[in-house]
């Protein structure tokens, strides 16, 4: 049985999201792709199909979390995810999503889970540009099964050293305002161990009383953590399905919808809710389809 790590709330307020979207910013990572993706991409008619989604969008999300104090209200959380530092995704293609993080002065910047891609040379790049934003109450991230396939270890050191706060089975507690929000963070559910080990040792110590945001790579993990007692729960890993087909009254009809339930967006468990960000990078081929990179601006409310 497992003791919730929150309070039990009595009548929670009704909890709601709204959704604005904002293209911005025009990745040009075509022309920076491996040499012999690139002929591909560039000569068949699939590829300058597929080619639009260089550009990304910021979505802005308002998210009420119960329990959220008065003066936490407000609260601008940034979000980016699945960088996957390697042969698509270079330093330079990195720096506008930085420009625009910069621009949009988040409180706090989330980062949950593949920095590289699968090897610890692709550490440096994304360690330089992460070193280019900075944020008033930090910048914190988690493991993804990438950043394993390359050594955790490492590049959880490197980020550290270039100043991202790197939640590895553990939490922090953010004092905003003179109030309270406890920031945990998970290693790589399946990489390292399984959630509830993880879990129960990232929040030892933690008040039951703080409200709570869970960094955790995949999001299939939202009933446990619903289970746990975590307010909001925030993942990357599906890269949005990657390969879109087309979405249907809300339904996104991809591929990666075979394998989980959770795709992009906001979920909601009892009294826990998910966010899953499509990330700004690829895995396999450099190519998104109908599923353009993703900042994520939350605003806690
Ligand atoms: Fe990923």
């Amino acid at each position: 049985m497992r003791e919730p790590i929150v309070e039990p709330v009595k009548n929670p307020e009704p909890e709601s999201s709204t959704t604005t979207v904002e293209n911005k910013g025009r990745r040009d990572f075509l022309r920076h792709s491996a040499a012999g993706v690139s002929i591909f991409v560039a000569s068949s008619p699939l590829a300058r199909a597929m080619s639009f989604d260089d550009e990304f969008e910021v979505e802005h999300k308002t998210v009420r979390l119960r329990r959220l104090p008065e003066k936490l209200k407000g609260t601008k959380i940034a979000m980016i995810s699945d960088i996957h530092s390697g042969p698509y995704m270079s330093h330079q293609e990195m720096l506008p999503f930085m420009k625009r993080i910069r621009e949009l002065k988040p409180d706090v910047v989330l980062i949950p889970g593949d920095f590289v891609d699968r090897d610890i040379a692709q550490a440096d790049p994304v360690c330089e540009a992460l070193r280019t934003i900075e944020a008033p109450y930090g910048v914190y991230g988690c493991t993804g099964n990438h950043d394993y396939y390359a050594d955790a270890d490492y590049v959880s050191n490197e980020l550290q050293n270039a100043g991202v706060r790197m939640l590895r089975n553990e939490h922090a507690v953010l004092d905003i305002k003179g109030e309270q929000l406890a920031l945990i963070g998970v290693d790589d559910i399946g990489s390292e161990q399984p959630f509830d080990p993880a879990f129960r040792q990232a929040v030892q110590g933690l008040k039951r009383s703080i409200p709570n945001i869970l960094l955790c790579h995949k999001p299939y993990y939202l009933d446990d953590a619903s289970e746990w007692g975590v307010d909001f729960m925030v993942s990357g890993h599906t890269h949005g399905g990657q390969f879109v087909l087309a979405r249907v009254l809300g339904t996104v009809i991809t591929p990666a919808a075979l394998f989980s339930g959770y795709i992009e967006g906001l979920y909601r468990r009892d009294r826990s809710q998910l966010y899953v960000t499509r990330g700004i990078g690829t895995v396999g081929i450099p190519v998104r389809l109908n599923c353009p990179p993703e900042i994520t601006l939350i605003t806690l409310v």
